[in-house]
């Protein structure tokens, strides 16, 4: 639809930026905090882009302070932040250590006292190396058990100053990349383990929302999913089945799980046929039924187009680009049923991201259709090379992606989308897991690079100054 006038932003709409443990805190071996599977694998030689790790990231875990005042000052409405695991329990389980929790105690409460709402996300890929060394992390149920426990902690603890919760963050991200693509940990390639490991983290995330419910009565929770929204190439009947099929394997499989508590049904055929649907026991599908969430998170980046694939000789496995080398992502797809191909209306960042802001409309409409819950934004950005000249940086280019999103929000919402908030990917620039820290997404930048030299000072970046009137305005600028 086309409007001649947009509706506001609510009043209480949530203007946030948000960031992961991993990739801002550093201090990955003080107060008691145990390793996480990160901590290792980015150890291991070829893993990461020029061998970086999260050992130091931006220093957050020492600099919050001075964090939270930057977004004082820029009048952020909420910040998402992550839990370490490890640092909770340093094996996964047993004893809770105490200097761990405090950190997220002190952090909360300065978000509180500056106004700032606290949304924070319960996993987001740091699992406890103890755990995979125990029992292959999500491997095993018994980690339902340890990460309910884990859960439930945190719940008793900030019961009454934390409203909002994500469960798990992008479980398709890290269940395909760490089974399918082999680029996370545990870094294999067993599509049959990938689906048992998948159903486990969804009853996992079914369990924590179940526990939530008893322990805290005036909040929100639910999952956050990285969805890029499936387009068919050309209106030839086989690319609109071939896109139908990656919509289905590639983003109901989850959504359905998370908000209907099924699988898609032609999708779990497929799976049986190809013997890698999961094994259901007795009580899982009551337990995904009960475990539906207050509001789907969206981590929106970018859009997927798709052809068909022949069976015979069709395209598998491809490339991603983690460089910043344009073009150097090679198609992928899954033979007899889909192939990704580049569309020709789209730009792309130098990481071979589409550039869509219309897609963020068509995904707020997507899930608001099928499901008819509100919607938390809880990342989009752009990651880019900035350039630092004399304690500036003219990033107008993060400044148009970011406009654009926005008013594809302001859209969404006139067309019917109940939208709590949109969280920038990311406040201050950070670890881009497997591209290093040239790969920036903040408002603020960090002086640090792949090296471990640099002084972490941090610099506003034009965009700071841009997203503090869009706050400041409520969004009514964005036209
Ligand atoms: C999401 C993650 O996948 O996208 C973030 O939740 C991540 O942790 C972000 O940093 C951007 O991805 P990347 O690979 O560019 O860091």
């Amino acid at each position: 639809m086309k409007y001649n006038q947009l509706d506001n932003f609510n009043k209480d709409f949530l203007w946030g930026s948000a960031s992961a443990a991993y990739q801002v805190e550093g201090a990955s071996e003080v107060d008691g905090k145990g390793k996480s599977v990160w901590d290792v694998y980015t150890k291991i030689p070829g893993t990461t882009f020029k061998g970086t790790t999260g050992d130091i990231a931006v220093d957050h875990y020492n600099r919050y302070k001075e964090d939270v005042a930057l977004m004082k000052e820029m009048g952020l409405k909420a910040y998402r932040f992550s839990i370490s695991w490890p640092r909770i329990f340093p094996n996964g389980k047993g004893e809770i250590n105490k200097r761990g929790l405090k950190f997220y105690s002190d952090l909360v409460d300065e978000l509180l006292k500056n106004d700032i709402e606290p949304v924070v996300t319960l996993y987001h890929w740091d699992l406890p190396q103890a755990l995979m060394d125990e029992y292959g992390g999500w491997e095993s149920r018994n980690i339902i058990e340890d990460f309910n426990n884990y859960c439930v902690t945190l719940f008793k603890e900030f019961k009454g100053r934390v409203k909002y919760w994500v469960t798990l963050n992008e479980q398709n991200i890290f269940i395909k990349f760490g089974y399918e693509f082999a680029m996370h940990p545990p870094a294999v390639k067993d599509l049959k383990r990938m689906y048992e490991a998948n159903h486990i983290a969804s009853l996992a995330n079914a369990k924590a929302i179940v526990s939530f419910r008893d322990i805290i009565t005036d909040g929100l929770i639910g999952p956050s999913f990285a969805y890029s929204p499936a387009y068919y190439n050309t209106p030839n009947p086989e690319d609109v089945l071939a896109a139908e099929n990656a919509e289905d394997l590639n983003s109901s499989w989850w959504l359905d799980i998370y908000c209907k508590g099924m699988y898609p049904r032609l999708a779990f055929k497929y799976l049986e046929k190809e013997g890698l649907a999961p094994t259901i026991k007795e009580g899982d599908m009551d337990l995904l039924k009960l475990g539906k969430p207050d509001f789907m998170g969206l981590n929106y980046y970018q859009t997927a187009n798709y052809e068909e694939n022949s069976l015979e000789d069709g395209v598998g496995s491809g490339t991603f680009n983690t460089s910043g080398k344009k073009g150097t992502t090679k198609d992928s797809g899954i033979p007899g049923v889909y192939k990704t191909v580049k569309n020709k209306y789209l730009e792309t960042t130098d990481w071979d991201w589409t550039i869509d802001p219309e897609g963020l409309r068509v995904a707020l409409r997507r899930i608001t259709s099928r499901y008819n819950l509100p919607i938390l934004i809880t990342e989009n950005g752009l990651g880019a090379f900035d350039t630092f000249e004399n304690g500036e940086i003219h990033d107008e280019y993060r400044i148009e992606y970011l406009k654009a999103h926005i008013k594809a929000c302001r859209e969404a919402i006139t067309d019917g989308v109940e939208l709590l908030g949109y969280c920038t990917w990311s406040f201050t620039d950070l670890l881009s897991w497997l591209n290093g820290y040239q790969k920036r997404y903040g408002f603020v930048y960090v002086d640090r690079d792949e090296t471990d030299s640099g002084s972490l000072n941090r610099y506003k970046k034009d965009s700071f100054y841009w997203y503090k009137e869009v706050i400041k305005n409520n969004g009514s600028n964005i036209k």
